[in-house]
């Protein structure tokens, strides 16, 4: 067998841009990364760059992936770490925002899973970035609650339903990390969030596990737990 091959959805920043430079730089591994800061499609597919998507929009999640589908004949692994957070009273959260966020959180994973599907095979391994919003409420999030809550339910599924494929799918609770999603938010000591380079070195290592077993949940929190 060549390289393993793997996307990583949502390579521009935060986690998906850490997990995208470890892979980048392991030997047998060859990875692309999709996001709205990623190269021109026109310019191919090609291993260790990140390449132009925008998971808002349902034609670029199509077109991204007819070109990865006439580039590459498998992929090994999918790390869906793309999303946004979205935080207000409920009074104050406005539907089209709600509907924006639900398409980015959960229908875009959704979407990019079905497409892509053609190249899964035995062994191949799905990461879902959930959330401990993903397990518990908190105040002033229930779109975010609610979109993550919903990645893991999908995520939960698709790991019964693929089960006698041998596809692997974990879905990850992770708690507070040090990335840009938290930037402008009040009230959060960033040295208290788990440092991304130490996420991704974990989540990166997960594509690399033996098929033997799967990791169906994994909680991941800072030394404080919760913040
Ligand atoms: N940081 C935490 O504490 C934490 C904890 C639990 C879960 N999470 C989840 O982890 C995910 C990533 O967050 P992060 O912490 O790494 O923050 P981040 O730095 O803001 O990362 C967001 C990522 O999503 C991509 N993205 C956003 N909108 C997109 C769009 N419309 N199309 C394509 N890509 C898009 C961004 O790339 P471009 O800007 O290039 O598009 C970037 O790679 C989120 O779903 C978040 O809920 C984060």
């Amino acid at each position: 067998m060549g390289s393993r091959q793997i996307l990583v959805a949502g390579a521009g920043s935060g986690i998906g841009e850490s997990i995208f430079k470890k892979l980048k730089f392991s030997s047998g591994v060859e990875v692309i990364g999709a996001s709205r800061r990623g190269n021109d499609l026109s310019e191919g597919i090609r291993a260790g760059r990140n390449h132009f998507c925008d998971f808002s929009e349902e034609q670029s999640i199509f077109e991204f992936c007819k070109l990865l589908k006439s580039s590459w004949t498998r992929l090994d692994a999918i790390y869906f770490t793309f999303g946004d957070g979205l935080f207000s009273t409920l009074e104050n959260l406005d539907p089209e925002s709600w509907k924006k966020h639900l398409f980015l959180n959960l229908t875009a994973p959704f979407l990019l899973t079905r497409e892509l599907t053609p190249l899964l095979q035995k062994g191949s391994f799905l990461c879902y970035l959930s959330s401990t919003a993903g397990r518990q409420g908190f105040p002033e999030s229930s779109a975010y609650c609610a979109s993550k809550h919903g990645l893991a339910g999908f995520a939960k599924a698709l790991r019964e339903e693929w089960k006698d494929r041998e596809i692997r799918v974990s879905v990850v609770y992770a708690g507070a990390i040090d990335t840009p999603i938290w930037d402008g938010r009040e009230g959060f000591d960033r040295k208290d969030m788990i440092p991304v380079e130490d996420v991704a070195e974990f989540l990166a290592s997960l594509s690399d596990q033996k098929p033997s077993f799967n990791l169906d949940e994994i909680v991941l929190l800072p030394k404080k737990g919760i913040l």
